[in-house]
Formats: C-alpha cells, structure tokens, sequence
C-alpha cells in the first residue's frame, strides 16, 4: 500500500507512525505530511528517514489509502482532493463524523458498514470511543435507555501546547496557556468550545456519536466533560440505565470476552483502571462495575483508555487494515 500520514509530525501522528510500525502494517511506499512549516523536516520510521512533504505533493502522489490528524479545517479542504484522487482518507478530526454522507467506524462494532465507496470515513471522538467499546455488548443484550457520563480527561487530548503548558506549571514556569486558567492541581469543565445550549463542543460529540456507530436513536447520551492535569489517558464515569434487567456476572464476563475491552475490577485488591496503567496500550480498561441503587435496571462503571492509540491512533489504523483485509482500497 502506498499511505500517506497527514499531520505526521503532531503527536497523533507520532503515535500513529508507532502503531503502524508495530501492526507492521502493509507499506510499500509512505508519504509523511504536515504544514508547509514542517515541508523539509526529517522523520524516522522503521530505522529509515522521510522528508516531510506538504498536502499538494501528497495529493499528486495518489496514495491508496490516507490517515488524517491534521486538524479539521485541513481535513474539510484537503481529504476530499485526496477522495477524488482516488484515495480513500480515514480522518480523525471531527469534521466528518456527523456528516450523513460519511460513516462514523470504530471497527470492533461496525466496520461492517464500509464498502469500496467509502472514500472518507471519520474515526470516532476519543472519548466516545472508549465509552462505545464498552456500552457495545451490553447494548446489544439489555438495550440502553439512558446514559449519563463525566469524563476525566488528560492535557494530552488537547495537543502539544496543553502538555506544554502542564509541564510548566510542575517546573514552576511562566510559559504560553492551552487553557484559560492553570491545569495544575485544577480541574476544568470545559473541554473544547461552548455552544449555544450550554454544553461544549466535547460534551455534545459525546451525545451523538454513539448513536450513530450503533445507528440506533432510542437511547440518550448526556454528558460532563472535565479536563483533569493528568498527561495521557482518559477516564469515564458512566452510568447506564437499560430496558432490561441485567446480572452483575453476567455483565463482567460479557465484558471480559469483548474483544479490545480488560476488566479490571477488583475491590478486595483495589484492582481499578486508571490512566497511568493504559498509558501506551490498546485496550480500554473497564472496572468498577456495580449496580446504581437508586433505580432499576442501572450500572455505574469506570472506562479508562489511552486517548491518543484507541482514542485515535489505533482506531484509525485498524479501519485501515480492514479496509485493506477486505479489499476496499
Ligand atoms: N490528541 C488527541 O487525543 C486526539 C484524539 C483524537 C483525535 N484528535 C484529532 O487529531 C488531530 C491532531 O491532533 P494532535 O493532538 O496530534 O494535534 P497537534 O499535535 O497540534 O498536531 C497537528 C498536526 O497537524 C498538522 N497541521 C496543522 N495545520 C496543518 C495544515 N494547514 N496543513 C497540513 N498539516 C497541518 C501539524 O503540522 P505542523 O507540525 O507542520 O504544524 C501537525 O502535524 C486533530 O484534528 C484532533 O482533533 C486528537
């Protein structure tokens, strides 16, 4: 496969270089992308050096398959010259996923969806994707009514300036903010931009993305999204009431055989997900699983996952080795 990576030089794309690496995924010939500033840049990948080039270059190449994290006003301008190169684009902005024309893929439910005609497809937001990986199985047996979720989520997931700016309010420096107030010791509930009704832009991704990965509109989101000064990884309290009754062993061994999903829930042993054991791994780690007392029908958990692979590297590459498994590039 001829594959071009834009936006290689952020860190989704320093991530996705590592994962393409270790699922030796099959290239034959790879174009490495970033903003005219990073035209002529040198990046490594299995041992080899790449000289950054720039999106015009990349589209006259006419790569078969390219991964976008570059931001979603790039993607708005540039994947679809590379759909009508005849490349099919698999991007991580938000810019297409609620677009009705475009499928919304997190392979492990829905990769079914895709056809040959599918020549931009949008990978999930990072945290509904850890919560959708989990919800997946127990949707499928008890059917959600509701789910409420309040995220606890890392500096990692707003870029380079917000890791930044984290690590210079630990060495005691006066740097540039991400953020309009200190992330240090601070908790912010506001992740991304806020809209009219009063919920931000992350909270919303939230609401309706789930619905249109399992393309079911009978069940209800609502969400909190917090940033905490944690560097990578993201958690989730989620709390899920369904049509149907469940059974807590039940429940745990559904998750257990999930593919993609760890338990990790052990009280007795203070065995729990957290960020710092996700850090640089695949799976999402669920624990915590309890019955809500207060109604029927209801479950509370804890959904911890690494933000930057199965919130978005990872994912990505995986709809891309589906796509090239089943002959659709
Ligand atoms: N961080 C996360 O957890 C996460 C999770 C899921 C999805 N995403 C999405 O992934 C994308 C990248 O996020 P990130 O955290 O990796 O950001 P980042 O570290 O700021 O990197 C941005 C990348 O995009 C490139 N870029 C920016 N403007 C460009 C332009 N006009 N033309 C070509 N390339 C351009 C940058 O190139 P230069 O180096 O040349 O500027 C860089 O390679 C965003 O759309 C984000 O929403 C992020």
């Amino acid at each position: 496969m001829k594959v071009a990576v834009v936006g290689a030089t952020g860190m989704v794309g320093e991530v996705m270089l590592k994962v393409l690496e270790e699922r030796n995924f099959p290239i034959t010939e790879l174009l490495l992308v970033a903003s005219e500033r990073s035209v002529g840049k040198k990046l490594t990948y299995k041992n080899n050096e790449y000289t950054v080039i720039g999106l015009a270059d990349a589209v006259a190449a006419k790569p078969q398959i390219a991964i976008f994290s570059a931001g979603g006003d790039t993607s708005i301008e540039w994947a679809p010259k590379f759909a009508e190169a005849g490349t099919t684009v698999v991007d991580n902005s938000s810019a297409w996923r609620m677009d009705p024309t475009k499928k919304l893929i997190v392979p492990e439910i829905n990769a079914s969806e895709l056809t040959k005609e599918d020549k931009i497809i949008a990978n999930p937001n990072c945290s509904t994707i850890q919560m959708v990986m989990a919800l997946a199985p127990l949707h499928e047996k008890y059917k959600m009514k509701r789910v409420v979720v309040s995220t606890y989520q890392s500096v990692s997931g707003t870029g380079v300036k917000a890791v930044k700016q984290l690590e210079n309010e630990i060495a005691g420096i006066d740097g540039e903010m991400a953020y309009p107030y200190p992330i240090g010791r601070n908790a912010l509930p506001h992740c991304d931009v806020f809209l009219e009704n009063g919920y931000t832009k992350e909270e919303m991704k939230l609401a309706r993305e789930p619905q249109k990965i399992f393309n079911d509109k009978t069940f209800s989101v609502s969400a909190t999204a917090v940033r905490i000064p944690t560097a990578g990884g993201h958690s989730e309290s989620v709390n899920v009431e369904f049509e149907n009754d469940f059974d807590l062993a039940d429940v745990r061994k559904m998750l257990h055989e999930t593919p993609g999903v760890v338990v990790q829930d052990n009280t007795d042993t203070n065995t729990y997900p957290m960020p710092i054991y996700a850090h640089d791994k695949d799976e999402v780690f669920v624990g915590r699983i309890r019955r809500d007392e207060t109604q029927p029908n209801t479950l509370n958990m804890w959904i911890v996952a690494d933000n930057l692979r199965k919130g978005a590297a990872t994912n990505t590459i995986q709809i891309a080795e589906y796509l090239v498994e089943n002959d659709l590039v």
